[in-house]
């Protein structure tokens, strides 16, 4: 989701200058850093949402003060927590059940709050999850919810999952896309048509998608968000040749992960020849200095010597 920072995301937090911002899933932390300069700059608060971050969320704390809120714990545990929505960033668990229940959370906390239903922004809305179901934590979603699943990479043009090779191997993906109640995009359109909230979706393809759902109201109360927006908005043409771009570059990541693969293996199996070298280097070593060496030595020196005087011996004759 980082990557769509500074071409969509940041321009609609410039615009609303929210004071609350949520973010479900930071991973490495690459858009929490970003978003949280923003929050330096305005005062603004955010509140994270991850239950395993991949950097020490103590000093990330210490180093944010107040800006930062964080939240170790699964999205729908957390949301209801939350003091306030004004935009919300969703990058979490990618699956029907996860993304569809964190927007009925955050309407319902909304509706307990008296404040209006946020600007939400979802990754993952394009291929391969926007109908496929991916789980970090199968535990953590009811059985009736979770689809067979298996830890097996995935290509655009097959439903299934592949034997070998594709996209994202080593996750817990989905084994058919398109099945109902599947997938992240599937789950907001399953929201919006659940929900009495009138709100608009927009879908920024490539990059894996990023969707944006915005309350009409919102859009009328704000003709600087709505102009922004609108010049986000691609003509089906440009969708369908982003669409191929994006595949050639899912592709070629596919192809870099397991060329990458096969050279760590190489290196591996070279690592290991070198240090079977090494021993028997040493064993060879080992066996020169040996006395069984040194009497089996002398024995062909003296069986040498013996057949050249006779091999002299003969000539005399
Ligand atoms: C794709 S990464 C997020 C990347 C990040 N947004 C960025 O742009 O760099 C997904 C993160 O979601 C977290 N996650 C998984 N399930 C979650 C859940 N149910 N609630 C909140 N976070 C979750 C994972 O621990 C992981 O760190």
């Amino acid at each position: 989701m980082r990557l769509f920072w500074k071409t969509v995301i940041e321009p609609v937090v410039e615009i609303l200058q929210p004071e609350v911002i949520v973010e479900v899933g930071s991973s490495a932390g690459g858009n929490t850093s970003n978003i949280l300069e923003y929050c330096r700059r305005s005062g603004a608060k955010l509140h994270v949402i991850d239950p395993a971050t991949k950097y020490e969320v103590s000093d990330w704390q210490e180093r944010h003060g107040g800006h930062l809120i964080f939240h170790e714990d699964l999205s729908l545990n957390a949301l209801p927590r939350i003091e306030g929505f004004d935009i919300v960033l969703i990058d979490g668990d990618h699956n029907w059940y996860t993304v569809y229940n964190e927007l009925r959370v955050i309407e319902e906390r909304c509706e307990e709050l008296s404040r209006p239903f946020p600007l939400v922004m979802l990754h993952d809305v394009g291929w391969p999850y926007g109908r496929r179901d991916m789980y970090y934590g199968p535990q953590t979603i009811p059985d009736e919810y979770r689809k067979p699943y298996a830890r097996k990479g995935m290509r655009p043009e097959s439903r299934e999952l592949l034997d070998e090779g594709g996209s994202n191997t080593r996750l817990n993906n989905a084994l058919l896309d398109n099945e109902p109640r599947s997938g992240v995009l599937t789950a907001v359109e399953d929201f919006m048509e659940a929900t009495e909230q009138d709100l608009d979706l927009l879908k920024i393809p490539g990059i894996n998608g990023l969707g944006i759902l915005v309350p009409s109201k919102l859009k009328e109360r704000n003709e600087s968000l709505s102009e922004f927006l609108s010049t986000l908005g691609f003509p089906e043409a440009a969708v369908r040749h982003v669409e191929l771009v994006e595949r050639l570059r899912v592709d070629a990541q596919a192809r870099m992960k397991e060329a990458k693969r096969q050279q760590k293996k190489a290196n591996e199996q070279l690592r290991r020849l070198r240090r079977e070298t090494r021993r028997l280097r040493r064993e060879v070593e080992d066996m020169k200095n040996s006395r069984g060496w040194k009497v089996a030595h002398n024995i062909n020196a003296a069986t040498l010597k013996l057949r050249a005087a006779l091999g002299r011996a003969k000539a005399q004759k």
